[in-house]
């Protein structure tokens, strides 16, 4: 669980549905983050899970009835709905749903969410009809013209034993929102495409040529950006990591579907960022049938691929609003120089250098320390960060530069 959350003030609205005990494990984790969670339980949710539980897992008092007798606090709906950093309702009924798009506050949370001046996060979670319904579907559309983040339901079997979508959505997603929430939203209308992870170069139909990038410096990349408010798109090569949520992804297997898939997205991106290890070799020709042992040596014959990047530079050359090319570099050897000629001879505005000789850095590990070089001749060293922060200090670098050149 990430750290940011640490110090933050979060209340967890929680209404009537069989999803309140997926709940449980979020406040935990929330608050094991070191946030402050406050639930606020509608009446019905109450049902399915008691206020003691939440009590409990959050550490705080919770809070269920409009006109408690609540001590000191005379008006709980304004402190409760001024005091927070932001404000989750999950999971988030039809009924509730409902009630926040009519501007209703006959109830205490919707009374503060009426009352909230803070980001507000949704999660529905019901029925699929009840879902798909244009009454709900226009509901949602409000929330999200209201201002509100709305996280896309889950699809598969639900509770009532009918499939579809109305699950709800599941952590991973629901936390990135959050993650938003409490980031500087400074990447908003920026049109980012990524690559990452490795290409497989097929032999036959069970062997390939590849490397050991496992794309998480990537990936990285693509979930920092999209918190902070950027549109993104990722073109990944094979890796055992989960799609980033509300990021637009393409699988890609080989270094040729890598390059048609980027450059037909060039026109579109701002700025484009190269973490992929793409091959710069295939096998000059794939076998249909498995290839058999034959005596004890094996010749390959390799064909080079396209350098997607230098050919992404060249084209930024004649662009009337160039891109922002941030490529990658990981050396063992002759580090700095290795990527300052990268930088020339792909015409970069920037270039991301790891030294792969450290342990802690570079391939498969969670974090990185690598040196920024950019096209006026800056050296910036970042100290050994995990992925997501230097993802961020990358981000930093690029808009700073991006600000200065248009
Ligand atoms: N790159 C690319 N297409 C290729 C090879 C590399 O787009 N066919 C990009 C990588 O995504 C990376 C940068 O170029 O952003 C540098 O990749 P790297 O493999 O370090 O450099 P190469 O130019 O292939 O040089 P070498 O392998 O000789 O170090």
């Amino acid at each position: 669980m990430s750290s940011s959350f640490s110090g933050k003030n979060i209340l967890v609205g929680i209404t009537g549905s069989i999803a309140v005990y997926k709940v449980c494990d979020w406040v935990r984790s929330l608050s094991k983050a070191g946030a402050q969670v406050t639930v606020v339980m509608t009446e019905s949710a109450a049902q399915f899970v008691s206020p003691l539980t939440f009590a409990a897992l959050s550490g705080n008092r919770v809070y269920v009835k409009m006109f408690d007798p609540v001590g000191e606090e005379d008006i709980p709906h304004i402190n409760l709905a001024r005091k927070n950093d932001f404000i989750l309702v999950a999971p988030a009924t039809a009924a509730t749903i409902a009630r926040m798009a009519g501007g209703l506050a006959d109830d205490l949370l919707s009374a503060i969410v009426l009352a909230a001046k803070v980001p507000i996060i949704v999660c529905p979670a019901m029925n699929s009809n009840m879902y798909l319904h244009p009454a709900t579907q226009a509901n949602l559309q409000r929330l999200k013209e209201y201002g509100y983040t709305v996280v896309n339901p889950a699809t598969g079997t639900m509770a009532c034993g009918e499939e579809g979508p109305g699950r709800l959505p599941e952590w991973e997603s629901v936390s990135e929102a959050c993650l938003g929430a409490i980031t500087a939203q400074d990447m908003t209308g920026r049109s980012i495409l990524i690559t990452a992870g490795p290409t497989e170069e097929p032999l036959d139909p069970v062997r390939y040529l590849s490397n050991r990038s496992s794309g998480k410096m990537g990936y990285s990349l693509a979930r920092t950006a999209r918190r902070r408010g950027a549109r993104v798109t990722l073109v990944a090569g094979p890796t055992h990591l989960a799609d980033p949520p509300d990021v637009s992804i393409v699988h890609v297997r080989t270094a040729l579907e890598m390059y048609d898939q980027v450059i037909c997205r060039f026109d579109d991106a701002d700025i484009i960022v190269k973490a992929a290890a793409v091959s710069d070799f295939r096998p000059a020709s794939t076998m249909a049938q498995k290839i058999k042992k034959q005596g004890s040596e094996l010749q390959l014959q390799l064909a080079g691929n396209s350098d997607i990047l230098f050919e992404l530079g060249e084209r930024n050359k004649t662009e009337r609003n160039p891109k922002i090319l941030v490529g990658f570099a990981a050396e063992s050897q002759k580090v700095l120089e290795e990527g300052k000629r990268k930088l020339q001879e792909k015409n970069l505005d920037c270039i991301v250098v790891n030294d792969i000789s450290a342990d802690d850095a570079g391939f498969s590990v969670d974090t990185n320390r690598v040196t920024l070089l950019d096209r006026f001749g800056g050296v910036h060293e970042l100290p050994l960060l995990s992925k997501d922060e230097t993802a961020d200090r990358i981000w930093d670098a690029v808009i700073f530069q991006a600000a200065h050149l248009s």
